[in-house]
């Protein structure tokens, strides 16, 4: 697909949000999300790139994607991404294989899926829809972008106001063992999942295999707190934005 020209894009979203301003939701009660997309409009039925595409941008009101805490299992069965595919862009076909494994999550009590390699099935990728942080024992860490995770512009603000902050991330394949021997000691202090909708995500526990590993609870955390709060005071416009996130319509 040919790339929509960021003056062309950033002026139709400026013109669509002053459109649709009735439709932001106060303060404190959600967001307008802003979703753009592009798709073939060719009069072909080969499966090759288009010549013509439709570039569309779309907003939509919504409230708090995971209001509480989550509950999350291992899957190994499933995969949402392999390496050579497209798991580090946003075709919405990465999406269908991992309906069916969100489905068997939910029915199962959890509320999404924390997803496995597709190669060896042994290292974290990303949680549901959202990118994966975890603090084990002092030091925070995250998957690091190797072709098969979308780099997520939430993950990246975490990273920032972590670092700035005094925080070191590290950013390195983890395995799931490694996160349930962590757990099993005692050392697995937080687990958050991080994406524009959810914002911060905490994690409440994880089942891998037969086995469940329940997380302190929130309020003895220390990480993932504080900067979701300091994520969300930025975003709505609380505390200055020393980084040039914010653009005011
Ligand atoms: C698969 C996947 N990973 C991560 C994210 C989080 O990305 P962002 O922080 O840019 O919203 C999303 C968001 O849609 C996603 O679909």
């Amino acid at each position: 697909m040919p790339p929509v020209p960021e003056p062309l894009f950033l002026d139709g979203l400026r013109q669509l949000i002053r459109l649709d301003e009735p439709w932001v939701p106060p303060h404190g009660e959600g967001a307008l999300y802003i979703r753009a997309c592009q798709f073939s409009i060719d009069e072909s039925v080969r499966v090759k790139p288009a010549d013509r595409y439709l570039f569309v941008i779309f907003t939509f009101p919504y409230g708090t994607y995971y209001a509480a805490p989550v509950d999350v299992v291992v899957t190994d069965r499933y995969v949402r991404a392999s390496p050579g595919g497209t798991g580090d862009v946003k075709p919405g076909g990465n999406y269908a294989p991992t309906l069916i494994a969100e489905r068997e999550a939910q029915q199962a009590g959890f509320q999404t899926v924390l997803w496995l390699d597709g190669h060896e099935r042994r290292y974290v990728e990303e949680c549901g829809v959202m990118n994966v942080f975890f603090v084990v024992d002092d030091e925070v860490i995250t998957p690091s972008l190797d072709g098969t995770i979308l780099a997520g512009v939430t993950r990246d603000s975490v990273i920032a106001l972590l670092r700035d902050s005094g925080i070191s991330v590290r950013e390195r394949r983890i395995a799931i063992d490694e996160i349930a021997s962590a757990a099993e000691r005692g050392a697995l202090r937080e687990c958050f999942g991080t994406g524009t909708a959810a914002s911060l995500s905490h994690v409440r526990r994880i089942r891998y295999r037969d086995r469940d590993f329940e997380l302190p609870p929130v309020d003895a955390r220390t990480v993932g707190p504080k900067v979701r709060t300091r994520l969300i005071a930025i975003a709505t416009g609380r505390e200055p934005d020393p980084y040039g996130w914010l653009e005011t319509i």
